[in-house]
């Protein structure tokens, strides 16, 4: 029997005026669908977002995505929690989503009835990989150090776990390590991101990482060594925290035109995003 129910979605990449995402998904729209293919999901202690929530960085997308998801989630008794990732622009993320000036990373703390949420942004503005400063990982021990009546979640955009593909492998987060040692021995009870466009579940060092499938489309992750390849599709996850661990459920909302291919990307612009926003090379 879970004690809590969070929902968590991932990487809307919304566009302001009616913009597609990859010229070919209207992502406010297919937000829209997800919701309502949600609705049935039952009672929410809160609804997570981590990160890529726009695409463009358009205050207007960051509002188009406060209405709907805000709007999903008084509707389950939710509260919600936004996280930054790579394609976000702090000042028009923090001034619409969060209420407040954006003064370097977006970390938050978030009491939602006793259950923590401890958000760090992992975004690195104008580059596509993630990385968390000592500053954050410093700050994140402290807020740790004193336990949460019900545990704690922590959500960061880019996952402290291994890229499906060659692409992303150029994009992950820089030292994952540092930030596992910092959550070892604490009450976190799993980690919920997003990024990979690609659903799984793992355990590391003990703790439980979620990586939601994204909303915007779906990374063909059985593609060809080398290449990227994005389809139509959309989900969630359903991460239900109980005395006895954690339970994830994979929601696939269908769609028109799932599967449908959208893009493929040759191992050369591979090599050339990998080179452009990728790690750098010491
Ligand atoms: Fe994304």
């Amino acid at each position: 029997m879970a004690d809590a129910r969070v929902l968590h979605l991932s990487d809307t990449h919304l566009l302001a005026d009616g913009g597609l995402h990859q010229g070919l998904v209207d992502t406010t729209a297919t937000l829209r669908h997800v919701l309502a293919g949600l609705a049935g999901v039952g009672p929410l202690d809160a609804v997570v977002v981590s990160g890529d929530v726009s695409d463009d960085g358009s205050a207007e997308s960051y509002l188009s995505a406060q209405e709907l998801v805000e709007g999903f989630a008084v509707e389950h008794g939710a509260a919600v929690v936004w996280a930054a990732g790579n394609h976000d622009q702090r000042l028009p993320f923090a001034e619409v989503l969060l209420a407040s000036p954006a003064e370097g990373p977006l970390d938050g703390v978030h009491d939602v009835d006793g259950l923590r949420f401890a958000v760090l942004d992992s975004s690195v503005p104008g580059a596509g990989y993630g990385e968390l400063g000592p500053e954050q990982l410093e700050r994140l021990r402290e807020v740790l150090a004193e336990p949460a009546p019900r545990g704690t979640v922590v959500v960061v955009h880019h996952p402290p776990l291994p890229a499906p593909t060659v692409l992303h492998d150029a994009l992950r987060l820089q030292d994952p390590g540092a930030l596992l040692d910092v959550l070892r021995g604490t009450d976190v009870r799993a980690v919920l991101s997003g990024h990979y466009h690609h659903p799984f579940v793992a355990t590391v060092d003990g703790v439980v990482v979620v990586v939601a499938p994204g909303v915007a489309n779906r990374n063909d992750v059985l593609v060809a060594a080398g290449q990227e390849r994005a389809v139509r599709g959309s989900g969630a996850c359903l991460v239900e925290l109980g005395p006895d661990g954690v339970r994830t459920t994979v929601l696939t909302v269908p769609g028109p035109g799932d599967g449908e291919e959208l893009f493929v990307l040759t191992p050369d612009v591979v090599g050339r995003i990998a080179r452009d926003a990728g790690v750098p090379s010491s």
